[in-house]
C-alpha cells in the first residue's frame, strides 16, 4: 500500500477497440477529498507511470462530476460504480480501475453503452406527444403515482445494473434491469401508458423479462437506489397479464 502522502492507482488500458489490454500503475500525491475522476484528471495533467515512463493520458468519460450524467461508470476495485463519487479515502489501495467488461471498449476506461439506448428504443421508453401544437396541460398524476414514479425517473443510464447482472450477456440478449424499470415508469405515466401494450410485447420472448434470474445484483449496485427488483416483479406481472389477454384474444 502507498504511504499516506501518495495514492496508488492501477489502470487496465486498451489503445483501441481491438488491441490487447495491458496494465499501468500510477502514484499520485494525496489530496484530501480526492475521488477517482479527480485522480484521472491528475494523471491526464502528468501522464507518467510509477516507473517514470511517460505514457498517453488515460481516456475516460465524465461530465457532471456529481453523479447525475451517468457517464463515468467503470469497475472500481471490481465493482461497477461511478468514478466521480468514488472517494479515494474509502477505497483499498492500489485502486484498480477497469472498463466495464460487458460493453465494447472504445479506449482505456471508455466503453460504448449504446446497447441501453437501443433497448430503451425497443420498449418505447418515452411519453408519446407529437409536439407540433399546444396540447394544453397533460393529465395530472396522483400523489401516489408521483411517489412511485419519482425514484424510477432518477435513472442516469450508467449501465452499472447491466454490468453486474449475470444474465446480461451475448447469449441471452437480456435487455437488463434499467430498461425494465423504465417500462414501469412510462406504463405508470397517464400519457405514457398509451404505449403500454407495445412495451409489454417488446419484453416478451428472447432477451425479454423472462431472462431475469432474480439474482438482485442490479439493485445492489444502482447508484440512484432505484427499486429495480420491485420494478422487475411489477413489470413481470404486467407482461404475464398481457400474455394471458393475448391468448384469449387469439
Ligand atoms: S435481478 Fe438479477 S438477473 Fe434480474 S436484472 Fe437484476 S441482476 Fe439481472
Ligand atoms: S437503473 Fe440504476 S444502475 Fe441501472 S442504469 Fe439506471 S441508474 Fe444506472
Ligand atoms: S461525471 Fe456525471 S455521473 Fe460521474
Amino acid at each position: 500500500m502507498a504511504n499516506s502522502k501518495t495514492v496508488l492507482i492501477k489502470i487496465k488500458r486498451q489503445d483501441n477497440p481491438t488491441s490487447k489490454p495491458y496494465w499501468e500503475e500510477f502514484e499520485l500525491p494525496y489530496r484530501p477529498g480526492m475521488n477517482v475522476t479527480s485522480s484521472l484528471m491528475d494523471i491526464a495533467a502528468n501522464p507518467v507511470t510509477k516507473d517514470g515512463k511517460t505514457t498517453a493520458p488515460v481516456t475516460y468519460d465524465s461530465n457532471c462530476l456529481e453523479e447525475v450524467c451517468g457517464s463515468c461508470a467503470m469497475l472500481i476495485n471490481g465493482r461497477a460504480r461511478m468514478a466521480c463519487s468514488a472517494l479515494i479515502d474509502k477505497l483499498e489501495q492500489p485502486v484498480k480501475l477497469e472498463p466495464f467488461s460487458k460493453f465494447p471498449v472504445v479506449r482505456d476506461l471508455s466503453v460504448d453503452r449504446s446497447v441501453l439506448f437501443e433497448n430503451l428504443k425497443k420498449v418505447k421508453a418515452w411519453v408519446p406527444t407529437d409536439g407540433t401544437y399546444d396540447l394544453g396541460a397533460g393529465p395530472r398524476q396522483s400523489a401516489e403515482q408521483q411517489e412511485m414514479n419519482y425514484p424510477l425517473s432518477r435513472c442516469i443510464s450508467c449501465c452499472c445494473c447491466m454490468e453486474a447482472c449475470p444474465q446480461f450477456n451475448d447469449k441471452t440478449g437480456f435487455v437488463g434491469a434499467a430498461t425494465i424499470s423504465q417500462v414501469r415508469l412510462f406504463n405508470n405515466h397517464p400519457t405514457g401508458s398509451a404505449l403500454k401494450v407495445d412495451r409489454l410485447k417488446a419484453l416478451m420472448g428472447d432477451g425479454g423479462i423472462q431472462e431475469c434470474g432474480y439474482a438482485q445484483n442490479c439493485v445492489e449496485v444502482c447508484p440512484k437506489d432505484i427499486p429495480l427488483t420491485k420494478s422487475i416483479a411489477d413489470v413481470g406481472g404486467q407482461v404475464m397479464w398481457q400474455a394471458v389477454k393475448d391468448l384469449f384474444r387469439t
